[in-house]
């Protein structure tokens, strides 16, 4: 499984980037207007920092026809923006155009099996299956992971899983098992991902054994 950051924030791609872990971005319209900047503006930046890992820019028309058009301009900005397309009929219907142009697509707010079978068949490279998002609601977020990665293993469909709405640690490696190819981690969760009490007291333990003898 790989690693996306779920950020519009520079500094937390710069960051993460630097780690080497880093295989593609994804942001949403409440992620980027929380950075309170213009979203062309950001794109620039963001693909001037990641250059070859996909990008997600989400678009915000309704309307197949204002999808496709948005999308256009988008992926204008830089050759690795992904469109990001939400799950209705107009969105497959912008999928599939996206896709007859060979411009890549994430479909986003996926909630049941269906809905990630229908996008991949419609064309999309990634579905985005919103984990705790369903959590939330009491439902098995991961179980839906699981089930899109048992049918599209036995139907040999190409599109890759984002395991996305990532809260905790144990969600990443829970995707990991249950067959996501990605898992979209906020800045806060990837940070937590490096740490373990144990690993710190080891660094401590081991820098006051060193300082004794030196
Ligand atoms: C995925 O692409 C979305 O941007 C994101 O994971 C949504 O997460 P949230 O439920 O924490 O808003």
């Amino acid at each position: 499984m790989k690693f996306f950051i779920d950020t519009a924030n520079i500094d937390e791609i710069r960051s993460a980037n630097q780690l080497g872990v880093l295989a593609g971005v994804t942001t949403n319209p409440s992620l980027v207007a929380k950075e309170g900047v213009s979203f062309h503006d950001r794109l620039k930046e963001i693909t001037a920092e990641v250059t070859e890992g996909s990008v997600s820019a989400e678009v915000i028309a309704e309307d197949a026809e204002g999808m496709i058009e948005e999308g256009m301009e988008l992926a204008a900005i830089a050759p690795n923006i992904t469109i990001k397309v939400p799950m209705t009929l107009e969105g497959l219907k912008a999928v599939k155009a996206f896709s007859d142009k060979k411009i890549k697509t994430n479909v986003t707010l996926i909630f049941n099996a269906n809905q990630a079978l229908l996008a991949a068949r419609a064309g999309a490279t990634y579905v985005s299956p919103f984990l705790g998002r369903l959590d939330d609601i009491g439902h098995d977020g991961m179980q839906l992971i699981a089930t899109i990665a048992e049918i599209f293993d036995r139907h040999h469909i190409a599109t890759e899983i984002i395991a996305a709405s990532i809260r905790h640690p144990l969600h990443v490696t829970d995707a990991a098992l249950h067959g996501a190819h990605i898992a979209t981690v906020p800045y806060s969760v990837l940070s937590q991902l490096v740490k373990h009490p144990l690993t710190d007291q080891g660094i401590e333990k081991f820098l006051a054994d060193w300082n004794k003898q030196n």
